[in-house]
């Protein structure tokens, strides 16, 4: 058993992150293996994910799950909200069963800096100002802030979202007692509204999450 990290957000909702360290028949024991995913490392990062939900909230119905065409995961009968996301030898999940939600874990990496102007709002810069003087810091928030806006993509669920335009950040980001790291942003997609995205940094490993809903 590999569970890396777990979070009880509240009583409704869990999020955990998973070290990938056994084989495909660990997983396929627990796991229906619905789709074909021919990669095996990429099957393995996808049957983790899944095996990650029921042991986040036991009664999860595995079997249940259906694919949308924007390929987001979801079950019909709504008993549970959920997000998963892979990254090297990682996989995450949130689980809910009254928020919406989203998750995404990136190796912390000089790739997503050197795209950053693809998915980052010159209005955003500001916010990040304070911090990006030192080089580390730059590089671990501008993987936050890449993962935070893929964790709105999936919360969102609906595809087709300027990752500049529709999703930007609010205000200064702070940081609680405990290490996470809080963002707040603006979803413009429609009618603006307010979502605020929580984020850890494990060495290098940046995990984002949102949840929306009571
Ligand atoms: C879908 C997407 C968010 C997945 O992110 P990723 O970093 O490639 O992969 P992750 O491992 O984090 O997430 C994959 C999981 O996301 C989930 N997912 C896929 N599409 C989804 C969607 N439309 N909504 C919600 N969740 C989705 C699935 O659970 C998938 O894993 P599974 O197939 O094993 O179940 C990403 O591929 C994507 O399309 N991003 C938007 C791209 C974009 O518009 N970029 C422009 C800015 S530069």
């Amino acid at each position: 058993m590999a569970l890396f990290y777990t979070h009880n957000i509240n009583e409704q909702t869990k999020l955990g992150i998973w070290r990938i360290e056994e084989p495909e028949a660990f997983y396929l024991e627990k796991v229906p293996l619905k789709k074909g995913v021919s990669h095996p490392y990429k099957r393995l990062q996808h049957l983790a994910g899944r095996f990650l939900l029921p042991t986040l909230k036991e009664d999860f119905p595995l079997e249940e799950i259906l694919v949308a065409d924007t390929r987001k995961p979801f079950l019909e009968s709504e008993k549970y909200h959920f997000s998963i996301s892979h990254g090297g030898n990682f996989a995450a999940a949130i689980v809910s069963s009254t928020s919406r939600v989203g998750v995404d874990i990136e190796l912390v990496s000089s790739r997503i800096v050197a795209i950053s102007h693809k998915f980052l709002h010159h209005s955003e810069k500001v916010f990040l100002n304070d911090w990006l003087h030192l080089t580390k810091v730059h590089l671990e928030l501008t993987t936050v802030m890449w993962s935070a806006k893929e964790a709105i993509y999936k919360w969102y669920g609906h595809g087709e979202l300027d990752f500049r335009q529709h999703m930007q950040l609010s205000g200064p980001i702070t940081f609680k007692a405990d290490e996470t790291i809080v963002l707040p942003f603006v979803f413009k997609k429609h009618e603006p509204i307010h979502v605020t995205v929580e984020a850890r940094i494990f060495d290098q490993l940046a995990l984002a999450w949102v949840m929306t809903g009571s």
